[in-house]
């Protein structure tokens, strides 16, 4: 089957198929990376620029990662270091690039909605690496391949979600993919962290993270945004931690079984305690070997493999 998009901007606009494409797809992919040579001519000749107007550690470096494994050549420009400082536009920046050729071009910028301008404007594949607080579409992939490998399905699980709802691309984009891939999704934070009228997303929502984890199967921690905050939206750090940390205390509520998530980059102490990211409940690292994966699916889907 065939990846029938330009694209990949989004899990509100993916199908339930084009996601079991790509997951599947993902899954092949595990086993490149296990090899003593971690290496395969897939994309031999393609070239894949990964522009970040954010910091990031995980996603820019597995779409490294993807693309060399893959036979790419990769190109990463960060925009502290690119002639950004010098005043150049995002859409001068993006047409320079395109004159050179590449295949995919990956973005992460800090407002919501860039990646959907240059995929209207340039002919390369573009795909979202993270867009202000919208989407986030690549990590909600390997969280979703993640919790499949887990827990043999996705249907019907209870998922809660909590912490900053309001500010987090990863929510968006992880609410999109699991309630189309048939979860239960509940999100819990403090009252300024819930973005008004959410449950029209499909989503039961609590103020208190003991009632969204009771009898969870999976629960995503998620970090405070604050570089998306205009104001200061709750009273300290040391309270925050109090009533929304993932901790021994309370995590007796959700199923035995539970899987601890987060995306990372975690702060240890405030939304998760540091024996819970490190104990035997946690798959963070799990989900960023798999990003890999899914970011490899992604770059071989969109330069027209077929899986
Ligand atoms: N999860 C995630 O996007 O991490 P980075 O910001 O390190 O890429």
């Amino acid at each position: 089957m065939k990846l029938n998009r330009k694209d990949i901007l989004g899990i509100q606009e993916l199908s339930v198929e084009e996601i079991n494409l790509i997951l599947e797809t993902a899954d092949s992919f595990i086993e490149v990376s296990t090899r003593e040579i971690k290496k395969v001519p897939t994309l031999r000749g393609k070239t894949v620029i990964n522009l970040f107007y954010e910091a990031s550690t995980r996603t820019r470096t597995s779409f490294e990662i993807a693309g060399k494994r893959l036979g790419a050549d990769t190109i990463n420009i960060s925009a502290s270091t690119s002639s950004v400082v010098k005043g150049e536009t995002l859409i001068d920046t993006a047409r320079n690039l395109e004159a050179m050729n590449p295949d995919v071009i990956v973005i992460r910028h800090a407002a919501a909605g860039a990646p959907h301008m240059l995929a209207g404007l340039l002919r390369q594949s573009i795909i979202n690496a993270g867009d202000g607080a919208h989407e986030h579409p690549t990590q909600a992939l390997l969280d979703l391949m993640t919790i499949r490998a887990k827990k043999g399905g996705i249907a019907g699980l209870k998922v809660a979600i909590v912490g900053d709802i309001a500010h987090s691309r990863v929510a968006r984009s992880n609410i999109h993919g699991l309630t189309k891939m048939g979860a239960a999704v509940i999100v819990a934070g403090p009252a300024t962290m819930i973005p008004r009228g959410i449950e029209k997303m499909g989503v039961v929502v609590h103020t208190q993270i003991e009632e969204a984890i009771r009898e969870a199967d999976i629960i995503m921690m998620l970090r405070i945004q604050t570089e998306r905050e205009q104001q200061n939206i709750f009273p300290s750090l040391r309270e925050y931690a109090q009533y929304f940390s993932l901790n021994r205390g309370n995590i007796g509520l959700a199923r035995k079984d539970v899987l601890i998530m987060h995306p990372g980059p975690m702060n240890r102490g405030v939304e998760i305690s540091p024996d819970i990211a490190d104990g035997p409940h946690s798959i963070i690292l799990d989900q960023v070997t798999n990003g890999v994966a899914v970011r490899m699916a992604l770059l071989y889907l969109l330069t027209g493999g077929v899986s």
